[in-house]
């Protein structure tokens, strides 16, 4: 079938190369033979180009005035001249032929001053290999032509945050209220692990600003880094936190300190012969230390983030 389409092609060929040259259309670059001579052997890639952000002439600096098809996929008269066996003397986009970094600079041709996209150089993206069309194809038509949706798009590869999506606490991503780049720079930026800040706790104040505070007891470990307790993606434990308390805050806290058993010998939950009520109840520290990420009460009430 293929190769009698092939010949079907080829045998009407130089029609439609008499064609293309009669509509007057631009051949800016050295080799290029324009779009119409792409569209007459490819013409499910034209529609899908012209479904395609990229076909608008409105749009300056867009391919459709430049060279077409072939801003991305380079001159074609090489390709011609093969009658376009095997893809031969054109620029391809899959893998065999080309590597991330060809493949990127084909886009970046255009897109190195795009905001967002221009830190692509300091991205782990770049530097593990994936190129624009892991996650881009310019022939869907689909929203910032997309190959996948968010999340699907990323769990192609991430799988252990799939994993994590699927714990008992999480961030709603899956359920599609919050986005994977709503918290990372895809393209890469100035933040560690791609995220769209400068810090953990800026990137959190964007979407929970009343943990900004500013408070007056604070808790040191809130203020360093909200990452101390809580997981991004998701935890068995509630709240996002990595552990459960009482063992979360006595990783830090000393247990003797402030004792964990709510009965003696001497004093019970309700009071004691030593006037002390500091017991916990239920080990559950947050029942007592409830504004666990500052306070504006007052004095030691304030101070122990006691409610
Ligand atoms: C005379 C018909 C013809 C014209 C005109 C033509 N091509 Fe092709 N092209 C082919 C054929 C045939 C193949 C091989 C298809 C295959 O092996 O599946 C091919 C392969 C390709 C491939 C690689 C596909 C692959 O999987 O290897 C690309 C990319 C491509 N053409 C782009 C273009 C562009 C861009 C233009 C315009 C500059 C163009 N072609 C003009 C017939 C043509
Ligand atoms: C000849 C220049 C040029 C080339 C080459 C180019 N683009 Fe574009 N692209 C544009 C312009 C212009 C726009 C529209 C304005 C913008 O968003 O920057 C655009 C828009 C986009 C958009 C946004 C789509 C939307 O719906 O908003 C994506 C995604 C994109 N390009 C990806 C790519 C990828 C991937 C490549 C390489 C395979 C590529 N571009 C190659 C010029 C180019
Ligand atoms: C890891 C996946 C991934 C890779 C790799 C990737 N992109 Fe994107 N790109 C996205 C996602 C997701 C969006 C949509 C962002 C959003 O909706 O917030 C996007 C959006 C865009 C946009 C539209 C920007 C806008 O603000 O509208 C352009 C242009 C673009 N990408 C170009 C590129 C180029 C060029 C490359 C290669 C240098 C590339 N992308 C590599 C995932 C990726
Ligand atoms: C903005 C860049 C861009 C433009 C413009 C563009 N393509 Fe592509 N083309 C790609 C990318 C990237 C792929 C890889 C597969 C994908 O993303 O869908 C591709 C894939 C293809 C393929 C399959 C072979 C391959 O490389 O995997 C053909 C054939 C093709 N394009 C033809 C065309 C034709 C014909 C036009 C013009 C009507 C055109 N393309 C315009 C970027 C472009
Ligand atoms: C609420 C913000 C947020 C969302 C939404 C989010 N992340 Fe993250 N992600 C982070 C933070 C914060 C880190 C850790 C940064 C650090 O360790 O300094 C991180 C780290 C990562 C890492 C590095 C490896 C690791 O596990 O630490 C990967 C990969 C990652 N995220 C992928 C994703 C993907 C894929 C999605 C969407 C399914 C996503 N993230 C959604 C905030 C988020
Ligand atoms: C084609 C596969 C692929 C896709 C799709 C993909 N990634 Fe990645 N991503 C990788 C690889 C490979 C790494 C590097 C892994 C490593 O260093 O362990 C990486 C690393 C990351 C990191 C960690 C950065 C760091 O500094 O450690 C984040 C965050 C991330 N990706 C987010 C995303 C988001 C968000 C999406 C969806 C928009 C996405 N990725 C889609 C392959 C992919
Ligand atoms: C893009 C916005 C956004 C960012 C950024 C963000 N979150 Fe969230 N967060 C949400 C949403 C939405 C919810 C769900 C709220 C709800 O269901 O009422 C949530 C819920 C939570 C929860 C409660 C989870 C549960 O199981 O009830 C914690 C804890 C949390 N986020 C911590 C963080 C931390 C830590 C960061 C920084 C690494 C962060 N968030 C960054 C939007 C965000
Ligand atoms: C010392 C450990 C610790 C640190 C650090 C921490 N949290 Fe929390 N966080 C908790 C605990 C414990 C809970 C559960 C509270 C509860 O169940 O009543 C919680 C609950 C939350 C919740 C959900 C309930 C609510 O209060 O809205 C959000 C959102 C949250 N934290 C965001 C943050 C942000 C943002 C940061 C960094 C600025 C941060 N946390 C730092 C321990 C911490
Ligand atoms: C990463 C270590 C760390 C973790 C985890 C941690 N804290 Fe703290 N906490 C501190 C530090 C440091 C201070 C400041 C101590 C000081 O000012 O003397 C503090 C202060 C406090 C104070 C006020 C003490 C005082 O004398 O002013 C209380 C109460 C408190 N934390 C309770 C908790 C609870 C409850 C948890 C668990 C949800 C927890 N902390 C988790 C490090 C931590
Ligand atoms: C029954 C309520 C209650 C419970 C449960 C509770 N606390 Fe307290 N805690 C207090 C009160 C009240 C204070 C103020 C000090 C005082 O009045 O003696 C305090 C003081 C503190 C202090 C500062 C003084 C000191 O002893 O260092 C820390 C730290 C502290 N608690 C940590 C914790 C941790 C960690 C847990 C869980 C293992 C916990 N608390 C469980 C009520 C409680």
């Amino acid at each position: 079938m293929r190769k009698f389409l092939v010949f079907l092609f080829l045998s009407s060929f130089p029609i439609f190369l008499v064609g293309s040259l009669m509509s007057g259309e631009t051949q800016s670059s050295e080799g290029t033979v324009g779009i119409a001579t792409c569209k007459a052997c490819h013409p499910k890639y034209y529609e899908s180009y012209a479904a395609s952000i990229h076909s608008k002439k409105a749009i300056p600096d867009s391919p459709a005035n430049k060279d077409g098809c072939e801003s991305c996929h380079g001159p074609g008269a090489a390709h011609l001249e093969k009658m376009g066996s095997g893809g031969a003397g054109i620029f391809i986009f899959s893998k065999k032929l080309a590597d991330a970094e060809q493949k990127s600079a084909r886009c970046l041709s255009c897109h190195s001053e795009t905001p967002r996209i221009n830190f692509w150089d300091m991205g782990r993206h770049r530097a593990a290999g994936i190129s624009c069309d892991n996650c881009h194809t310019v022939h869907s038509g689909t929203p910032k032509n997309l190959k996948a949706r968010q999340p699907d798009l990323c769990f192609i590869c991430h799988l252990s945050i799939r994993a994590q999506q699927n714990k008992q606490s999480h961030h709603p991503i899956k359920e599609g209220k919050v986005k994977c780049t709503d918290c990372h720079d895809s393209h890469g930026g100035f933040g560690t692990k791609m995220i769209a800040a400068n810090s953990a706790n800026e990137l959190c104040y964007k979407c929970h600003a009343e943990k900004r505070g500013p408070f007056f007891w604070e808790h040191p470990p809130v203020e360093e880094n909200c990452l101390t307790c809580h997981a991004p993606h998701g935890s068995n434990h509630s709240k996002l936190l990595i552990d459960k308390p009482p063992k979360l805050c006595q990783a830090c806290h000393d247990a003797a300190g402030h004792p964990g058993t709510p009965y003696t010998s001497f004093e019970t939950f309700r009071g004691s012969a030593t006037g002390s009520k500091n017991r916990m109840f239920a080990r559950g520290c947050l029942n007592c230390h409830s504004n666990i990420h500052g306070s504006m009460g007052p004095s030691t009430r304030g101070q122990t983030f006691v409610r």
